[in-house]
C-alpha cells in the first residue's frame, strides 16, 4: 500500500509524523511524495490556529472531490484537528475515512488495517480514535505507556530524512498550563514525562546512526521532572509518569525521593552522549527557568545557548487574561538572569496580537517589551479564537481583524529592526555553523537584495530537491546564479555563505564549519569560510 503523509504545524507534529512513518514502513507500507499516487492519504493536522485548520480543510476538499469522482483512496486525519473536532469532522467531511488523535497514534496501524479490510467489503465504513480526554482517567498511565511504545520503537533509520543529521526527541507530552487561548491541553492531554533512561538511550541510538544535533521537545520543556521508583512497566522499565502539577516541579525532593530535573536531564545527555555535537530544547515556559538550567548551559559547551521563551504579550492585564502565570517584570527578570549568566544566549519568542480586549495601550506595552529584550526573532500571531478554550467561551473576539493585521505588521517591522541589531553584534566573529540547506539567487537579483537589506529572494533546496526552479535549463541557470550554503549557529541564527557552485554547497550540508560573519541583515547573517592558514615555505 502506498501512503502519502503531509504534516502541518509544530515540531511535535513533525516528530509524530516521523514515528508514524517508521512504524508503518516497518509494516510494509511504502511512502510516496505524490498524493495522487497514493492509496492512503494522511494529513497530520494542527489545531492551534484556524488558519492551520483551513489549509487542511482545503486539502481534504481536493481529495474529497477526487473521491466523489471515483478515486479509491483512504483519507485519514491525524493529530490535533482530529482530536479537537472529533466525530464532528466526520459529519462535516464525509470524504474522511479515518480519524486519529495525537494520543492514539500508536494504534494507527490497527486502524488502517481494519479500514483496509472493511472498505473492500463494506464501502463507507469509517474509523475514529480521538480520545485524549478519556485518558485523563485512571487508565492514563497504561495508555501513555502504549503511546510511549511509538517513541521506543523509533526506526532510527536516517534513510528518507531530508536532514538525517538532526532529530527531535520528545521528553514530555501534553501540557498542564491551560493558557486561555490554547487548544493544546485539550488535544494533547495532560503533561506526561518520559523516563530519563529512555530519553538518553534514544539520543545515544540516534547519534550512533549519524545524528549530530538533537532538539528535545516539550510544550513546556523545562517543566520536565521525573521521580524515580514510582511506576514501572511489566517488564521492569521505568514508565512515563504524569507531570507533578504546577509549581511542584521545582520543589526540593522529599527525603529519600530520587528525582531527575530538567537541568539534570540536560547534563546527563551531554555527559552520556559525547558524540552529540548540538543539544537544543524547545519550548521553555518563561517563569520556570531556574539557575540550575543556566548553570548547566554555562558548563556544557555542546548545549546550545538558545532559549525559545514565548512572552505572548507585554501587558500584564493581557497576560493575566491569557492565564500565562507571570508578569512582564517576571519575564524580564528571567531574561536578565539568562543574559547575565550566559552573555551569548540567543532568545526567541512568540507573541499574540489582538487577544480579546487588547487596547492600544496594551499593544504599546508589547512594543516596549520588544524594544527591551534582544529577541533574535519572534513568531507573531493574530489571535485566533479556538472552540473549546476558555478565551473562546468567556471572551468576545472583539479586536477587529484590520486592527489585528495592523498590529501584526507593526510588530513584524519592529522585530525586523531588533533582529538586525541582534545580528549586527555578530559581525566580525567566527562562529560554528551547521549547514543544512542549499540556496541560489539569480545574480542580477543579488544586487537589489543587498540594497533592500532583506534576506528574501533566496530559492532554497532541501534534500536534494529544488523548491523553486526545477524548470530552469541547467547550464543557463548555473551560469547566472550565485550558489549559497545556508545553516544555523548554535544560537539558531541563519547564516548564508556564497560558494562557487551547487556541488560545493551540497558538500557542506550536515557539517559544522567555522564561518567569519561579514554582514548582518534582519533575517540572516552573511559570512565566509575563513582562509586556511598558509604553511610557511621551506
Ligand atoms: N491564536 C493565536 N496564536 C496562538 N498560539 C497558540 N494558540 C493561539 C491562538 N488561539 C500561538 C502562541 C504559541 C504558539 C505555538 O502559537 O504564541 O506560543
Ligand atoms: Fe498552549 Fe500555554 Fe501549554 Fe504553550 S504553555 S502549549 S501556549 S497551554
Amino acid at each position: 500500500m502506498r501512503v502519502f503523509l503531509e504534516t502541518f504545524g509544530c515540531q511535535m507534529n513533525e516528530l509524530d509524523s516521523e514515528l508514524v512513518r517508521g512504524r508503518l514502513a516497518s509494516l510494509g507500507y511504502r511512502f510516496v511524495d505524490d498524493p495522487d499516487a497514493a492509496e492512503i492519504v494522511l494529513f497530520n493536522t494542527c489545531a492551534v490556529r484556524d488558519h492551520a485548520e483551513q489549509k487542511v480543510r482545503s486539502r481534504v476538499g481536493i481529495v474529497g472531490s477526487q473521491k466523489r469522482n471515483g478515486r479509491e483512496v483512504i483519507l485519514g486525519l491525524l493529530g490535533c484537528m482530529a482530536e479537537r473536532e472529533g466525530l464532528a469532522i466526520l459529519q462535516k467531511h464525509p470524504q474522511v475515512d479515518l480519524l486519529c488523535g495525537p494520543g492514539e497514534l500508536d494504534r494507527l496501524p490497527t486502524l488502517l488495517e481494519n479500514l483496509r479490510r472493511t472498505t473492500a467489503a463494506t464501502r463507507g465504513e469509517r474509523v475514529a480514535l480521538a480520545g485524549n480526554r478519556s485518558r485523563r482517567t485512571a487508565t492514563l498511565t497504561a495508555a501513555e505507556d502504549e503511546l510511549e511504545s511509538l517513541d521506543l520503537s523509533r526506526s532510527f533509520d536516517p534513510e528518507g530524512s531530508s536532514r538525517p543529521w538532526s532529530a527531535y526527541v520528545r521528553i514530555t507530552r501534553g501540557c498542564n498550563k491551560f493558557c486561555t487561548y490554547c487548544v493544546v491541553p485539550a488535544t494533547r492531554g495532560a503533561e506526561v514525562h518520559r523516563p530519563p533512561d529512555a530519553i538518553v538511550e534514544e539520543c545515544r541510538r540516534l547519534v550512533d546512526r549519524g545524528v549530530i544535533e538533537i532538539t528535545l521537545l516539550g510544550q513546556t520543556v523545562n517543566h520536565y521532572r521525573y521521580t524515580h521508583g514510582t511506576a514501572l512497566t511489566l517488564d521492569g522499565r521505568e514508565a512515563p509518569q504524569v507531570g507533578p502539577g504546577l509549581g511542584a516541579f521545582r520543589k526540593a525532593p522529599a527525603a529519600g525521593e530520587r528525582v531527575t530535573t530538567f537541568a539534570m536531564l540536560l547534563a546527563r545527555i551531554h555527559e552520556e552522549v559525547p558524540g552529540l555535537e548540538r543539544l537544543r530544547f524547545v519550548t521553555s515556559y518563561p517563569r520556570d527557568l531556574g539557575d540550575d538550567v543556566f548553570d548547566v548551559l554555562a558548563a556544557c559547551p555542546r548545549i546550545c545557548r538558545y532559549l525559545h521563551m514565548p512572552v505572548q504579550s507585554g501587558s500584564d492585564r493581557i497576560l493575566k487574561a491569557m492565564n500565562r502565570g507571570y508578569t512582564v517584570a517576571e519575564y524580564l527578570e528571567t531574561v536578565d538572569r539568562a543574559i547575565e549568566r550566559l552573555p551569548d544566549v540567543s532568545i526567541a519568542g512568540d507573541v499574540i496580537v489582538g487577544f480579546p480586549t487588547e487596547t492600544d495601550e496594551d499593544f504599546a506595552a508589547t512594543e516596549r517589551l520588544l524594544r527591551r529584550v534582544p529577541f533574535k526573532n519572534n513568531f507573531i500571531f493574530k489571535y485566533s479564537p479556538r472552540p473549546g478554550t476558555t478565551a473562546f467561551d468567556r471572551l468576545p473576539d472583539d479586536v477587529p481583524d484590520e486592527v489585528k493585521r495592523y498590529r501584526n505588521n507593526r510588530l513584524l517591522a519592529l522585530q525586523a529592526e531588533v533582529s538586525r541589531d541582534v545580528h549586527a553584534r555578530e559581525v566580525g566573529r567566527t562562529l560554528p555553523v551547521l549547514f543544512d540547506r542549499v540556496g541560489s539567487i539569480p545574480l542580477e537579483r543579488r544586487s537589489d537584495m543587498t540594497a533592500a537589506g532583506s534576506g528574501g529572494g533566496v530559492e532554497l533546496r532541501v534534500a536534494g530537491r529544488r523548491t523553486a526552479d526545477d524548470s530552469m535549463p541547467r547550464a543557463e541557470g548555473e551560469a547566472s546564479r550565485q550558489w549559497q550554503a545556508l545553516g544555523r549557529t548554535a544560537g539558531d541564527l541563519i547564516v548564508a555563505v556564497d560558494v562557487e557552485d551547487e556541488i560545493a554547497a551540497e558538500a557542506m550540508r550536515g557539517r559544522i564549519l567555522e564561518v567569519e560573519v561579514t554582514a548582518a541583515e534582519a533575517l540572516l547573517l552573511r559570512g565566509r569560510r575563513p582562509m586556511p592558514a598558509i604553511a610557511p615555505i621551506g
